[in-house]
C-alpha cells in the first residue's frame, strides 16, 4: 500500500484518535426503515447467510414480467441474479408507478444554472406519466434509427432532462448504453465508442457550466473524426451554440421526437441482460468498461436508495438531490435507476456550484426544499473555503439527511457539513462503492448506525465485507489491510466489455477467490470500516478515479514529450492533485519559455482526457528516479511532488543525484 504510506499518513493519524461519535436522532430513527442497531444485526446476517431467500424478497418488491427460476448461480467470479426472470428497468422506473396510479406524481424536477428571459431560474417537473410518454417516443426514434436490442447507444450530454430520458429509452428497448462524462474530449470519446463498438452518439449543441456553453458537439465531432464507426448523431437543441450538422450523420432530436409514436412496450428482458456499459480508469492501460446486467442491477441500486438515504414515498415533502453527473456511476445509480423505483423525486441539476454565486446549492435546497442532499467531499471542502455566509444566507431546515461519496471525508469536512449545512440534526451517510459494485457496500444505516466523522461505517445488506491479508485472512482490528468483498451481490460487475483476462485479474487474483476493490481499509473496534487510500496506482482527483497511465500516454502524445510520469500528490480543494514529470525530446527550456510549455502541456492533457484530467503542477526534468530493473519509483516521485521530506527507500534507486536536482526544481 505505498500510496497510503505517503498521501495521508496525517490524515490516518487524526482519524485514529477520532473519538466522536453521533447516534441517529431519535426521532429520525423512529422513523426509519431500519430503526436500531439491532435490527440493522438481524437482517444483515440473514442477508449473508441467507442470500437467496433475501434478495428474493428484496426482488419481489419490483415488477417481473416472468419470475425468476433461481436467485444465484454463482460460479466464481461469475455471478448470475434472477437467473431466468425477465424484467425491464425502464418499466420499473416509470410504468410500474403509472400503474400504480402515481402517474400525476414528479418524478424529476429540473433545474438548469441559466436563468429565463425573466430572470426566474430555469425549472422543469417531469411526472412518471410525462416521461413515459417522451422515452418512449424516444425509444421509438432510436429503433427507426436502426437500434436493436444488445447495440451499445454511445451518450455524451449535459444534464438535461433528455439525457435521462435517452438513458431510459435505451433501457426500454434492451440497447446498452454507454454515457461518457461531459468533461471528456475527443480521444476519450473516440476509445469508449471503439471500444463498445458503437455506432451512435447522442449529443446535445452545448451544456451550461459556470455561464458558458460548454461546446459537446464540436468535441463529438471531434471525437468522430477520429474514428470511422459512427455512422447517426443525434443533437438535442439546448445551448444554442453554433455547431455545424454534418448531412446524412447528425439529426436534430426535435426533428426525430415530432414523428414519433409514444407507445413503446417495455422489452421484456433477461435478467442478465447487458444494462449499460460505463468506463473507469484502471492503473495501466486503457479504461475499463464495466459491465452491468439489468436484474441485479435494478433491485440492488433500489433496495440500497431505499437503506442508505431512508427513502419515504409516502411523505409529500420527500425530494432527493444527488448533485452528481449522471456520466458517473453516482449518477446512473443515484439520480436515476435507484431512485425512480423508490417512487421519490429526483432533482437534477445542470451547471456549477458556484454560479451565479457561490450560495447555489444552497439557494436550490431552499427553494426546492430539498429533503435528502447526497454530494462528494471535494465539493464539500470547496464550500468550506468559500465561507460560510454563502450558507447562513439560506434556510436549510428542510434537509433531514446528508451523504458523501468518492474518497474518504476528512472529519474536519464532516464536522462542517454536519453542523453548517445540517444543523446538527441530519445524520450523514458517508458511501463507499465503486463504479464496479453498481451501488453502496460500506454505508451507515442512517436510522441504526453510530457514525464517526471519516469512517464509512458497516456493510450494506447482503454485503460480506473484510480487511485481509494476501491470503484472504482477515487482518487484526486497526490493522491496515486489502478489502474484500467475500460473496457476491446482485449489482457486481459482470465483467470489463471485451476483456475476460483483465476481469480476472483485476479483481480476482490479488487475493485468490475474493473480490479485491483495489482500496485498502481497517476495521476498528467497533466493526466500523476505514478506508486507507487505494492500493495500485490510480489517483482520484475531485471524488474521479483517474489513471495515471492516461494521463502518462496523453502527454507522451505530445510532441515535445519524451517521457512522463504521472502521481498524485495532496491537493487543498481537490483532495488529490495530479503531478507531472516530464522529460523532454528538446533542449530543456528556461523561464518565461519553460512556463509556456508547461502551460501548452497541461492545456494538452486537458483536451486529450479533459479538464479534470490536467496536472495541477508540471516538473520538467532530465531524468527520473528509476530502479536498476528500470521501474519509476513512483514512491520518490509522490514525496517530492509532495513537497515532504523522502522517507522512501532510496537504496534501489539507479542516480541518486537525480533526486536532488527534481527537488530543487
Ligand atoms: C473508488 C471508486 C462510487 C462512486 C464514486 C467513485 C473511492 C468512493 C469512497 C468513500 C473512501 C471512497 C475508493 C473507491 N471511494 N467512495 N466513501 N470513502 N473512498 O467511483 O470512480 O469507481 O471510484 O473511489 O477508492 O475504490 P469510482
Amino acid at each position: 500500500m505505498s500510496n497510503q504510506a505517503n498521501t495521508s499518513s496525517d490524515q490516518m493519524h487524526s482519524v485514529l484518535q477520532e473519538s466522536r461519535k453521533f447516534p441517529p436522532p431519535t426521532d429520525f430513527a423512529s422513523r426509519a426503515h431500519i430503526k436500531s442497531p439491532e435490527q440493522y444485526e438481524q437482517m444483515h446476517r440473514r442477508s449473508v447467510e441467507d442470500p437467496e431467500g433475501f434478495w428474493g424478497e428484496a426482488a419481489k418488491d419490483l415488477h417481473w414480467f416472468k419470475p425468476w427460476d433461481s436467485v444465484l448461480e454463482w460460479n466464481m467470479p461469475d455471478a448470475k441474479w434472477f437467473v431466468g426472470g425477465k424484467t425491464n428497468l425502464c418499466y420499473n422506473c416509470l410504468d410500474r408507478q403509472v400503474n400504480a396510479g402515481l402517474g400525476d406524481k414528479t418524478a424529476i424536477v429540473w433545474e438548469s444554472e441559466a436563468v429565463d428571459a425573466d430572470g426566474k431560474p430555469n425549472v422543469i417537473r417531469l411526472t412518471y406519466a410525462d416521461l413515459l410518454k417522451k422515452v418512449s417516443k424516444f425509444a421509438n426514434v432510436l429503433k427507426q434509427l436502426g437500434v436493436k436490442k444488445g447495440d451499445v447507444v454511445t451518450i455524451y450530454m449535459p444534464m438535461i432532462p433528455e439525457l435521462a430520458i435517452a438513458m431510459l429509452a435505451c433501457a426500454r428497448i434492451g440497447a446498452p448504453h454507454s454515457i461518457i462524462f461531459g468533461g471528456f474530449s475527443a480521444a476519450a470519446i473516440r476509445d469508449r465508442v471503439e471500444d463498445g463498438k458503437s455506432k451512435i452518439i447522442l449529443t446535445a449543441d452545448g451544456g451550461w457550466r459556470r455561464g458558458k456553453a460548454v461546446p459537446l458537439k464540436q468535441n463529438a465531432d471531434d471525437g468522430m473524426d477520429l474514428t470511422s464507426l459512427v455512422e447517426t448523431c443525434v443533437v438535442v437543441q439546448h445551448a444554442q451554440n453554433d455547431i455545424t450538422m454534418k448531412p446524412g450523420r447528425d439529426q436534430w432530436w426535435h426533428e426525430l421526437m415530432q414523428g414519433a409514436s409514444d407507445d413503446c412496450p417495455a422489452e421484456e428482458l433477461d435478467a442478465e441482460d447487458l444494462a449499460f456499459i460505463l468506463y473507469t480508469s484502471g492503473s495501466t492501460g486503457k479504461p475499463k468498461g464495466i459491465m452491468h446486467t439489468t436484474g441485479g442491477y435494478m433491485v440492488y441500486t433500489y433496495l440500497t436508495a431505499k437503506h442508505t438515504f431512508d427513502l419515504h414515498p409516502e411523505d409529500p415533502d420527500e425530494l432527493f438531490w444527488c448533485t452528481a453527473d449522471i456520466g458517473w456511476i453516482t449518477g446512473h445509480s443515484y439520480i436515476i435507476y435507484g431512485i425512480l423505483p423508490n417512487r421519490v423525486p429526483t432533482l437534477m441539476y445542470e451547471g456549477g456550484p458556484n454560479f451565479p454565486a457561490e450560495d447555489r446549492f444552497w439557494d436550490i435546497i431552499e427553494r426546492h426544499k430539498v429533503t435528502k442532499f447526497y454530494t462528494a467531499p471535494t465539493a464539500i471542502r470547496a464550500f468550506m473555503k468559500w465561507g460560510d455566509e454563502h450558507v447562513e444566507k439560506h434556510d436549510l431546515s428542510s434537509l433531514k439527511l446528508l451523504g458523501t461519496v468518492g474518497e474518504p471525508i476528512n472529519p474536519e469536512a464532516w464536522m462542517w457539513y454536519h453542523e453548517k449545512i445540517g444543523g446538527s440534526k441530519c445524520p450523514i451517510v458517508d458511501t463507499w462503492w465503486q463504479t464496479e459494485t453498481g451501488g453502496h457496500m460500506l454505508t451507515p444505516k442512517p436510522g441504526a448506525t453510530t457514525t464517526v466523522p471519516g469512517s464509512c461505517t458497516t456493510p450494506a445488506l447482503g454485503i460480506d465485507a473484510a480487511a485481509v491479508n494476501s491470503e484472504g485472512e482477515e487482518v487484526e482490528t486497526n490493522t491496515g489491510g486489502i478489502l474484500v468483498i467475500r460473496k457476491p451481490w446482485p449489482a457486481m460487475l459482470r465483467g470489463i466489455y471485451g476483456d475476460r483476462d483483465r476481469y480476472i485479474d483485476t479483481y480476482w487474483t490479488k487475493v485468490p477467490g475474493l473480490y479485491t476493490a483495489g482500496d485498502g481499509a481497517r476495521k476498528d473496534e467497533d466493526g466500523n470500516f476505514w478506508i486507507m487510500g487505494r492500493i495500485d496506482d490510480v489517483i482520484i482527483v475531485a471524488g474521479h478515479n483517474l489513471g495515471t497511465m492516461e494521463v502518462e500516454s496523453a502527454l507522451v502524445s505530445h510532441a515535445s514529450v519524451a517521457e512522463a510520469a504521472v502521481v498524485g500528490f495532496p491537493h487543498e480543494i481537490k483532495g488529490t492533485g495530479v503531478a507531472a514529470f516530464v522529460i523532454l525530446r528538446t533542449d530543456m527550456p528556461t523561464g518565461d519559455e519553460a512556463e509556456v510549455l508547461k502551460k501548452e502541456l497541461a492545456a494538452h492533457v486537458g483536451k486529450e482526457l479533459g479538464p479534470i484530467a490536467k496536472p495541477d503542477q508540471i516538473k520538467l526534468t532530465e531524468a527520473l528516479p528509476k530502479t536498476r530493473s528500470g521501474k519509476i519509483m513512483r514512491r520518490l516521485l509522490r514525496d517530492i511532488a509532495a513537497g515532504v521530506e523522502i522517507t522512501s527507500d532510496i537504496t534501489t534507486l539507479e542516480d541518486k543525484g537525480i533526486v536532488e536536482k527534481l527537488q530543487r526544481g
